[in-house]
Protein backbone atom coordinates (compact mmCIF):
# COMPACT_ATOMS: atom_id res chain seq x y z
CA UNK A 1 0.00 0.00 0.00
CA UNK A 2 2.70 2.74 0.89
CA UNK A 3 4.19 1.59 -3.02
CA UNK A 4 0.70 2.96 -4.00
CA UNK A 5 0.79 5.96 -1.95
CA UNK A 6 4.30 6.88 -2.82
CA UNK A 7 3.82 6.47 -7.02
CA UNK A 8 0.92 8.46 -6.42
CA UNK A 9 3.05 11.49 -5.12
CA UNK A 10 5.41 11.38 -7.42
CA UNK A 11 2.99 11.18 -9.91
CA UNK A 12 1.19 14.29 -8.90
CA UNK A 13 5.00 16.06 -8.07
CA UNK A 14 5.53 15.48 -11.93
CA UNK A 15 2.25 16.45 -13.17
CA UNK A 16 1.60 13.04 -14.59
CA UNK A 17 -2.14 13.04 -14.26
CA UNK A 18 -3.10 10.86 -16.93
CA UNK A 19 -1.03 7.57 -15.38
CA UNK A 20 -2.52 8.75 -11.90
CA UNK A 21 -6.14 8.32 -13.01
CA UNK A 22 -5.57 4.36 -14.58
CA UNK A 23 -3.73 3.81 -11.05
CA UNK A 24 -6.72 4.82 -9.27
CA UNK A 25 -9.07 3.04 -11.58
CA UNK A 26 -6.93 -0.32 -11.43
CA UNK A 27 -7.86 -2.99 -9.53
CA UNK A 28 -5.61 -3.76 -6.50
CA UNK A 29 -3.06 -6.47 -7.83
CA UNK A 30 -2.39 -4.45 -10.90
CA UNK A 31 -2.26 -1.19 -8.72
CA UNK A 32 1.14 -2.78 -7.34
CA UNK A 33 2.53 -3.66 -9.98
CA UNK A 34 2.43 -0.59 -11.79
CA UNK A 35 2.79 1.45 -8.94
CA UNK A 36 6.11 -0.76 -8.44
CA UNK A 37 7.07 0.44 -12.49
CA UNK A 38 6.42 4.34 -11.60
CA UNK A 39 8.43 4.58 -8.87
CA UNK A 40 11.61 3.32 -10.79
CA UNK A 41 11.16 6.52 -13.60
CA UNK A 42 13.97 8.37 -13.98
CA UNK A 43 11.40 11.21 -13.78
CA UNK A 44 14.47 14.10 -13.81
CA UNK A 45 15.67 12.30 -17.06
CA UNK A 46 11.96 12.32 -18.64
CA UNK A 47 11.18 15.32 -17.82
CA UNK A 48 14.51 17.09 -19.22
CA UNK A 49 14.08 15.13 -22.53
CA UNK A 50 10.79 16.58 -22.91
CA UNK A 51 11.76 19.53 -22.83
CA UNK A 52 14.44 19.49 -25.02
CA UNK A 53 12.26 17.36 -27.63
CA UNK A 54 12.47 19.86 -30.55
CA UNK A 55 15.68 21.93 -29.30
CA UNK A 56 17.94 21.72 -32.35
CA UNK A 57 21.03 21.95 -30.62
CA UNK A 58 23.84 22.34 -32.85
CA UNK A 59 22.60 25.32 -35.46
CA UNK A 60 25.66 26.93 -35.72
CA UNK A 61 28.20 23.82 -36.36
CA UNK A 62 30.13 23.56 -38.97
CA UNK A 63 28.85 20.85 -41.55
CA UNK A 64 31.83 19.70 -44.27
CA UNK A 65 31.85 16.82 -46.39
CA UNK A 66 34.50 14.39 -45.38
CA UNK A 67 36.82 12.15 -46.96
CA UNK A 68 36.51 8.19 -48.09
CA UNK A 69 38.32 5.51 -49.75
CA UNK A 70 36.75 3.65 -52.88
CA UNK A 71 36.87 -0.25 -52.20
CA UNK A 72 36.79 -0.22 -55.90
CA UNK A 73 39.31 1.94 -56.80
CA UNK A 74 42.29 0.28 -54.45
CA UNK A 75 44.80 -1.50 -56.97
CA UNK A 76 45.97 -4.81 -56.91
CA UNK A 77 48.71 -4.28 -54.82
CA UNK A 78 46.99 -2.05 -52.19
CA UNK A 79 44.21 -4.11 -51.47
CA UNK A 80 46.92 -7.38 -50.89
CA UNK A 81 49.19 -5.31 -48.50
CA UNK A 82 45.94 -3.73 -46.89
CA UNK A 83 44.37 -7.44 -46.54
CA UNK A 84 47.08 -8.99 -44.87
CA UNK A 85 46.60 -6.40 -42.01
CA UNK A 86 42.98 -7.47 -41.50
CA UNK A 87 43.46 -11.04 -42.19
CA UNK A 88 45.99 -11.37 -39.61
CA UNK A 89 43.74 -9.87 -36.55
CA UNK A 90 41.12 -12.45 -37.97
CA UNK A 91 43.66 -15.65 -37.91
CA UNK A 92 44.52 -15.32 -34.46
CA UNK A 93 40.92 -14.66 -33.56
CA UNK A 94 41.46 -11.36 -31.80
CA UNK A 95 37.79 -9.54 -33.69
CA UNK A 96 34.62 -9.68 -32.56
CA UNK A 97 30.47 -8.89 -34.08
CA UNK A 98 28.43 -6.99 -32.24
CA UNK A 99 25.03 -7.41 -33.87
CA UNK A 100 22.25 -5.21 -32.36
CA UNK A 101 19.45 -6.88 -32.53
CA UNK A 102 17.11 -4.32 -29.91
CA UNK A 103 15.20 -2.66 -32.00
CA UNK A 104 11.20 -2.63 -31.91
CA UNK A 105 10.86 -3.29 -35.73
CA UNK A 106 7.76 -1.63 -35.53
CA UNK A 107 7.84 -0.73 -39.71
CA UNK A 108 8.31 -4.20 -40.72
CA UNK A 109 4.83 -5.48 -39.06
CA UNK A 110 6.70 -8.24 -37.62
CA UNK A 111 5.64 -9.55 -33.52
CA UNK A 112 9.16 -11.40 -33.08
CA UNK A 113 12.31 -10.74 -33.21
CA UNK A 114 13.31 -9.17 -35.78
CA UNK A 115 16.00 -11.63 -36.39
CA UNK A 116 13.14 -14.49 -36.63
CA UNK A 117 12.10 -12.85 -39.52
CA UNK A 118 11.97 -15.60 -42.72
CA UNK A 119 13.28 -14.62 -45.62
CA UNK A 120 11.91 -16.30 -48.80
CA UNK A 121 15.28 -17.55 -50.09
CA UNK A 122 16.73 -20.75 -51.07
CA UNK A 123 14.50 -24.11 -50.76
CA UNK A 124 12.93 -23.13 -47.00
CA UNK A 125 13.60 -19.88 -46.71
CA UNK A 126 16.17 -18.40 -44.65
CA UNK A 127 15.62 -16.81 -41.37
CA UNK A 128 17.73 -13.31 -40.65
CA UNK A 129 19.55 -14.31 -37.68
CA UNK A 130 20.97 -17.93 -39.83
CA UNK A 131 21.92 -15.65 -42.63
CA UNK A 132 24.13 -13.93 -40.41
CA UNK A 133 25.37 -16.83 -38.39
CA UNK A 134 25.79 -18.51 -42.51
CA UNK A 135 28.08 -15.47 -43.10
CA UNK A 136 30.46 -15.90 -40.34
CA UNK A 137 30.58 -19.82 -40.87
CA UNK A 138 32.19 -18.47 -44.14
CA UNK A 139 35.11 -16.81 -42.52
CA UNK A 140 35.60 -19.56 -39.65
CA UNK A 141 35.72 -21.58 -43.15
CA UNK A 142 38.62 -19.01 -44.32
CA UNK A 143 40.24 -18.67 -41.05
CA UNK A 144 39.52 -21.91 -38.66
CA UNK A 145 38.59 -19.55 -36.28
CA UNK A 146 35.39 -18.94 -34.96
CA UNK A 147 34.39 -15.22 -34.64
CA UNK A 148 33.02 -14.16 -31.21
CA UNK A 149 29.34 -12.73 -31.79
CA UNK A 150 27.87 -10.80 -29.33
CA UNK A 151 23.96 -10.19 -29.67
CA UNK A 152 22.41 -6.70 -28.32
CA UNK A 153 18.68 -7.76 -27.48
CA UNK A 154 16.18 -5.89 -25.80
CA UNK A 155 14.16 -6.69 -22.13
CA UNK A 156 11.18 -7.33 -24.45
CA UNK A 157 12.80 -9.78 -27.18
CA UNK A 158 15.79 -10.90 -24.97
CA UNK A 159 13.97 -14.81 -24.12
CA UNK A 160 12.76 -14.73 -27.42
CA UNK A 161 15.78 -14.22 -29.11
CA UNK A 162 17.75 -16.60 -27.33
CA UNK A 163 15.09 -19.40 -27.07
CA UNK A 164 15.00 -19.07 -30.89
CA UNK A 165 18.74 -19.89 -30.95
CA UNK A 166 18.36 -22.77 -28.88
CA UNK A 167 15.75 -24.18 -31.12
CA UNK A 168 17.69 -23.85 -34.00
CA UNK A 169 20.52 -25.14 -32.50
CA UNK A 170 22.63 -22.03 -33.20
CA UNK A 171 22.12 -22.67 -37.27
CA UNK A 172 25.08 -24.38 -36.95
CA UNK A 173 27.54 -22.11 -35.14
CA UNK A 174 29.64 -22.91 -32.18
CA UNK A 175 27.25 -21.84 -29.27
CA UNK A 176 30.26 -20.96 -26.94
CA UNK A 177 30.95 -18.45 -29.03
CA UNK A 178 27.67 -16.41 -29.32
CA UNK A 179 26.60 -14.17 -26.28
CA UNK A 180 23.68 -12.27 -25.38
CA UNK A 181 23.54 -8.61 -23.60
CA UNK A 182 20.49 -6.43 -23.27
CA UNK A 183 19.89 -3.02 -23.38
CA UNK A 184 18.35 -0.40 -21.64
CA UNK A 185 15.00 1.46 -21.82
CA UNK A 186 13.37 4.40 -21.66
CA UNK A 187 9.67 5.46 -21.12
CA UNK A 188 7.22 6.52 -24.47
CA UNK A 189 5.54 9.99 -23.90
CA UNK A 190 2.54 11.39 -25.48
CA UNK A 191 2.75 14.64 -27.61
CA UNK A 192 2.10 16.62 -24.16
CA UNK A 193 4.81 15.07 -22.08
CA UNK A 194 2.66 12.14 -20.14
CA UNK A 195 3.44 8.36 -19.71
CA UNK A 196 1.69 6.04 -21.47
CA UNK A 197 0.43 2.84 -19.88
CA UNK A 198 0.03 -0.93 -22.34
CA UNK A 199 -2.91 -2.85 -22.33
CA UNK A 200 -1.20 -4.98 -19.69
CA UNK A 201 -1.31 -1.71 -17.24
CA UNK A 202 2.52 -1.51 -17.38
CA UNK A 203 4.36 1.66 -18.62
CA UNK A 204 5.23 1.86 -21.91
CA UNK A 205 8.79 1.72 -22.91
CA UNK A 206 10.81 1.10 -25.63
CA UNK A 207 14.74 0.52 -25.98
CA UNK A 208 17.05 3.43 -25.76
CA UNK A 209 18.47 3.67 -29.25
CA UNK A 210 21.71 1.69 -30.70
CA UNK A 211 23.47 4.34 -29.48
CA UNK A 212 22.84 2.45 -26.14
CA UNK A 213 25.27 -0.17 -27.13
CA UNK A 214 28.43 1.12 -25.88
CA UNK A 215 26.96 1.18 -21.95
CA UNK A 216 24.93 -2.01 -22.73
CA UNK A 217 28.40 -3.71 -23.99
CA UNK A 218 29.96 -2.65 -20.41
CA UNK A 219 27.02 -3.01 -17.71
CA UNK A 220 26.85 -6.59 -18.54
CA UNK A 221 30.77 -6.81 -18.98
CA UNK A 222 30.60 -8.17 -22.50
CA UNK A 223 33.64 -5.55 -22.58
CA UNK A 224 35.18 -7.49 -20.08
CA UNK A 225 34.56 -10.86 -21.69
CA UNK A 226 36.07 -9.34 -24.68
CA UNK A 227 39.26 -8.19 -23.35
CA UNK A 228 39.57 -11.70 -21.75
CA UNK A 229 39.48 -13.46 -24.76
CA UNK A 230 42.08 -10.85 -26.08
CA UNK A 231 39.76 -9.38 -28.53
CA UNK A 232 41.67 -6.09 -30.52
CA UNK A 233 38.74 -5.10 -33.23
CA UNK A 234 34.66 -5.19 -32.93
CA UNK A 235 32.58 -4.58 -35.39
CA UNK A 236 29.13 -3.18 -34.72
CA UNK A 237 26.70 -3.64 -37.11
CA UNK A 238 22.48 -4.01 -37.46
CA UNK A 239 20.67 -7.03 -37.20
CA UNK A 240 18.48 -5.59 -40.32
CA UNK A 241 21.09 -5.60 -43.19
CA UNK A 242 20.79 -9.24 -44.22
CA UNK A 243 23.98 -8.60 -46.66
CA UNK A 244 26.54 -6.86 -44.00
CA UNK A 245 29.89 -8.40 -44.57
CA UNK A 246 31.13 -8.28 -40.59
CA UNK A 247 34.16 -9.56 -41.18
CA UNK A 248 35.73 -7.35 -43.87
CA UNK A 249 39.76 -7.88 -44.04
CA UNK A 250 39.98 -4.10 -46.01
CA UNK A 251 37.88 -2.33 -43.49
CA UNK A 252 40.04 -3.71 -40.60
CA UNK A 253 43.37 -3.26 -42.65
CA UNK A 254 43.10 0.18 -43.76
CA UNK A 255 42.04 1.04 -40.15
CA UNK A 256 44.91 -0.81 -39.06
CA UNK A 257 47.27 1.19 -41.95
CA UNK A 258 45.91 4.48 -41.05
CA UNK A 259 46.47 4.34 -37.23
CA UNK A 260 42.70 4.92 -36.74
CA UNK A 261 40.28 3.70 -33.62
CA UNK A 262 37.59 3.49 -35.72
CA UNK A 263 36.45 2.58 -39.20
CA UNK A 264 33.13 2.52 -41.05
CA UNK A 265 31.37 1.45 -43.82
CA UNK A 266 29.74 3.54 -46.77
CA UNK A 267 27.78 3.49 -49.46
CA UNK A 268 26.79 5.49 -52.38
CA UNK A 269 23.42 7.31 -51.80
CA UNK A 270 21.05 6.30 -54.49
CA UNK A 271 18.90 9.41 -54.67
CA UNK A 272 18.49 12.25 -52.50
CA UNK A 273 15.75 11.39 -50.19
CA UNK A 274 17.02 8.03 -50.02
CA UNK A 275 16.37 7.17 -45.50
CA UNK A 276 19.79 6.86 -44.86
CA UNK A 277 22.40 8.73 -42.70
CA UNK A 278 25.20 10.67 -44.14
CA UNK A 279 28.98 11.24 -43.17
CA UNK A 280 30.48 14.27 -43.17
CA UNK A 281 32.87 16.24 -41.06
CA UNK A 282 30.97 18.32 -37.94
CA UNK A 283 33.09 21.01 -36.79
CA UNK A 284 36.28 19.41 -38.36
CA UNK A 285 35.36 15.88 -36.84
CA UNK A 286 33.71 12.73 -38.72
CA UNK A 287 29.97 12.59 -38.39
CA UNK A 288 26.89 11.02 -39.88
CA UNK A 289 23.70 13.52 -39.69
CA UNK A 290 21.04 11.12 -39.45
CA UNK A 291 17.76 11.15 -42.47
CA UNK A 292 15.61 12.31 -40.25
CA UNK A 293 17.42 15.62 -39.30
CA UNK A 294 18.81 16.55 -42.45
CA UNK A 295 17.29 20.08 -44.23
CA UNK A 296 16.42 20.39 -47.86
CA UNK A 297 19.81 22.42 -48.52
CA UNK A 298 21.92 19.20 -47.48
CA UNK A 299 20.05 17.02 -48.78
CA UNK A 300 20.18 18.17 -52.45
CA UNK A 301 23.60 19.86 -52.42
CA UNK A 302 26.25 19.15 -54.89
CA UNK A 303 29.47 19.32 -55.99
CA UNK A 304 31.10 20.74 -58.86
CA UNK A 305 30.53 17.46 -61.18
CA UNK A 306 26.90 17.19 -60.07
CA UNK A 307 27.50 14.59 -57.30
CA UNK A 308 25.74 14.89 -54.56
CA UNK A 309 27.83 16.67 -51.76
CA UNK A 310 26.61 14.46 -48.77
CA UNK A 311 26.06 11.14 -50.76
CA UNK A 312 28.28 8.87 -48.53
CA UNK A 313 25.43 6.96 -46.36
CA UNK A 314 25.50 4.82 -42.91
CA UNK A 315 24.98 1.30 -43.78
CA UNK A 316 25.30 0.41 -39.69
CA UNK A 317 28.44 -1.16 -39.93
CA UNK A 318 30.71 0.42 -37.35
CA UNK A 319 34.35 -0.82 -36.40
CA UNK A 320 35.95 0.20 -33.24
CA UNK A 321 39.28 -0.83 -31.39
CA UNK A 322 38.67 -2.41 -27.96
CA UNK A 323 39.77 0.70 -26.19
CA UNK A 324 37.79 2.97 -28.01
CA UNK A 325 34.82 0.70 -27.55
CA UNK A 326 34.99 0.81 -24.07
CA UNK A 327 35.56 4.21 -24.07
CA UNK A 328 32.18 5.46 -25.40
CA UNK A 329 30.56 4.06 -22.68
CA UNK A 330 32.02 6.65 -20.48
CA UNK A 331 30.60 9.87 -22.45
CA UNK A 332 27.57 11.21 -22.52
CA UNK A 333 25.25 10.97 -25.43
CA UNK A 334 22.53 13.26 -26.07
CA UNK A 335 19.03 11.42 -26.99
CA UNK A 336 17.30 12.30 -30.28
CA UNK A 337 13.96 12.27 -30.29
CA UNK A 338 11.07 10.56 -32.99
CA UNK A 339 7.20 10.32 -33.50
CA UNK A 340 6.11 6.98 -33.56
CA UNK A 341 2.74 4.74 -33.26
CA UNK A 342 2.34 3.41 -30.21
CA UNK A 343 -1.52 1.96 -29.06
CA UNK A 344 -2.40 2.25 -24.90
CA UNK A 345 -4.98 2.74 -22.56
CA UNK A 346 -6.87 5.62 -21.59
CA UNK A 347 -8.28 6.45 -17.99
CA UNK A 348 -11.03 4.15 -18.34
CA UNK A 349 -8.70 1.55 -19.27
CA UNK A 350 -9.24 1.24 -22.76
CA UNK A 351 -7.32 0.82 -25.64
CA UNK A 352 -6.16 3.19 -27.91
CA UNK A 353 -4.67 2.55 -31.31
CA UNK A 354 -3.57 5.30 -33.43
CA UNK A 355 -3.87 6.11 -36.60
CA UNK A 356 -0.75 8.50 -36.67
CA UNK A 357 2.34 8.77 -34.74
CA UNK A 358 1.42 10.02 -31.02
CA UNK A 359 4.27 8.92 -29.00
CA UNK A 360 7.65 10.54 -28.67
CA UNK A 361 10.32 8.13 -27.85
CA UNK A 362 13.93 8.79 -27.47
CA UNK A 363 17.14 7.63 -28.82
CA UNK A 364 20.74 7.69 -28.49
CA UNK A 365 22.35 7.22 -31.92
CA UNK A 366 25.87 5.33 -31.97
CA UNK A 367 27.76 7.33 -34.18
CA UNK A 368 27.32 10.20 -31.79
CA UNK A 369 30.51 8.92 -30.38
CA UNK A 370 32.12 9.84 -33.18
CA UNK A 371 32.32 13.17 -31.73
CA UNK A 372 34.93 12.01 -29.64
CA UNK A 373 37.22 10.14 -32.49
CA UNK A 374 40.13 12.60 -34.40
CA UNK A 375 39.63 10.76 -36.76
CA UNK A 376 38.15 7.49 -38.63
CA UNK A 377 38.44 5.40 -41.77
CA UNK A 378 35.35 5.79 -43.92
CA UNK A 379 35.05 2.68 -47.04
CA UNK A 380 33.01 3.25 -49.64
CA UNK A 381 31.53 -0.43 -50.93
CA UNK A 382 29.31 -1.32 -53.23
CA UNK A 383 25.68 -1.73 -52.57
CA UNK A 384 24.82 -4.74 -53.77
CA UNK A 385 27.36 -6.97 -52.27
CA UNK A 386 27.01 -5.35 -48.85
CA UNK A 387 23.94 -3.91 -48.16
CA UNK A 388 19.91 -5.29 -48.38
CA UNK A 389 18.32 -4.04 -45.31
CA UNK A 390 14.91 -5.55 -44.35
CA UNK A 391 13.11 -2.43 -42.44
CA UNK A 392 9.60 -2.15 -44.30
CA UNK A 393 6.70 -4.52 -45.20
CA UNK A 394 7.04 -3.51 -48.99
CA UNK A 395 8.77 -1.17 -51.35
CA UNK A 396 12.31 0.28 -50.61
CA UNK A 397 14.12 -1.91 -48.09
CA UNK A 398 11.65 -4.68 -47.64
CA UNK A 399 11.98 -8.77 -48.43
CA UNK A 400 11.56 -8.42 -51.46
CA UNK A 401 14.25 -5.78 -52.04
CA UNK A 402 16.27 -7.97 -49.72
CA UNK A 403 15.65 -11.11 -51.66
CA UNK A 404 16.75 -9.56 -54.72
CA UNK A 405 19.66 -8.55 -53.83
CA UNK A 406 20.56 -11.37 -51.96
CA UNK A 407 19.74 -13.72 -54.99
CA UNK A 408 21.39 -12.07 -57.27
CA UNK A 409 24.65 -11.89 -55.22
CA UNK A 410 24.76 -15.64 -54.51
CA UNK A 411 24.30 -16.01 -58.20
CA UNK A 412 27.50 -14.45 -59.36
CA UNK A 413 29.18 -15.48 -56.44
CA UNK A 414 28.62 -19.33 -57.81
CA UNK A 415 29.03 -19.05 -61.07
CA UNK A 416 32.96 -17.46 -59.59
C1 LIG B 1 19.66 3.26 -39.60
C2 LIG B 1 20.72 4.32 -39.35
C3 LIG B 1 20.81 5.20 -40.58
C4 LIG B 1 21.22 4.31 -41.74
C5 LIG B 1 20.15 3.26 -41.97
C6 LIG B 1 20.59 2.29 -43.05
C7 LIG B 1 20.99 4.79 -36.98
C8 LIG B 1 20.53 5.60 -35.81
N1 LIG B 1 20.39 5.06 -38.14
O1 LIG B 1 18.41 3.90 -39.75
O2 LIG B 1 21.76 6.23 -40.41
O3 LIG B 1 21.44 5.04 -42.93
O4 LIG B 1 19.95 2.50 -40.74
O5 LIG B 1 19.66 1.31 -43.25
O6 LIG B 1 21.88 3.96 -36.86
N2 LIG B 1 18.60 -0.91 -32.95
C9 LIG B 1 18.79 -1.51 -31.73
N3 LIG B 1 18.27 -0.91 -30.64
C10 LIG B 1 17.56 0.24 -30.69
C11 LIG B 1 17.36 0.85 -31.94
C12 LIG B 1 17.89 0.25 -33.06
O7 LIG B 1 19.41 -2.57 -31.64
O8 LIG B 1 17.14 0.73 -29.64
C13 LIG B 1 19.19 -1.52 -34.15
C14 LIG B 1 18.10 -1.99 -35.09
O9 LIG B 1 17.73 -3.32 -34.80
C15 LIG B 1 18.78 -1.85 -36.43
C16 LIG B 1 19.78 -0.68 -36.24
O10 LIG B 1 19.94 -0.55 -34.84
O11 LIG B 1 19.50 -3.02 -36.72
C17 LIG B 1 19.31 0.65 -36.85
O12 LIG B 1 17.95 0.81 -36.56
P1 LIG B 1 17.07 2.13 -36.48
O13 LIG B 1 17.34 2.86 -35.23
O14 LIG B 1 15.70 1.72 -36.75
O15 LIG B 1 17.58 3.09 -37.61
P2 LIG B 1 17.10 3.23 -39.13
O16 LIG B 1 16.01 4.22 -39.23
O17 LIG B 1 16.90 1.89 -39.67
Amino acid sequence: MKKIEQAKKRLEDNKQFKVLSILENLMDEKKEQLAKQILKVDFNLINRLYQNKDSKKNKNDKIEPIKYIDKNKLNNKQRQEIEKLGEKVLRQNQYAVVTMAGGQGTRLGWKGPKGTYKLDVGEDGKYIFEILANTLKRTTAKYGKEVYWYIMTSIENNDETINFFEKHNYFGYNKDKVKFFTQNILPLLDFEGNLLVDKNYTIKEASDGNGGVFVALKNSKMIDDMKAHNIKWVYVCGVDNIMANMTDEILLGLAIKNDVSSASKSIKKAYPEEKVGIFCKRNGKPAIIEYTEMDEKMIYAEDENGELLYGESNIVGHLFNIQTLEKMAEYKFEYHCARKKNTFIDSDLKEVIPNEPNTLKFEAYIFDGFEYLNDMVILRVNREEEFAPIKNATGVDSPESAKEIYENFYKKEEKK
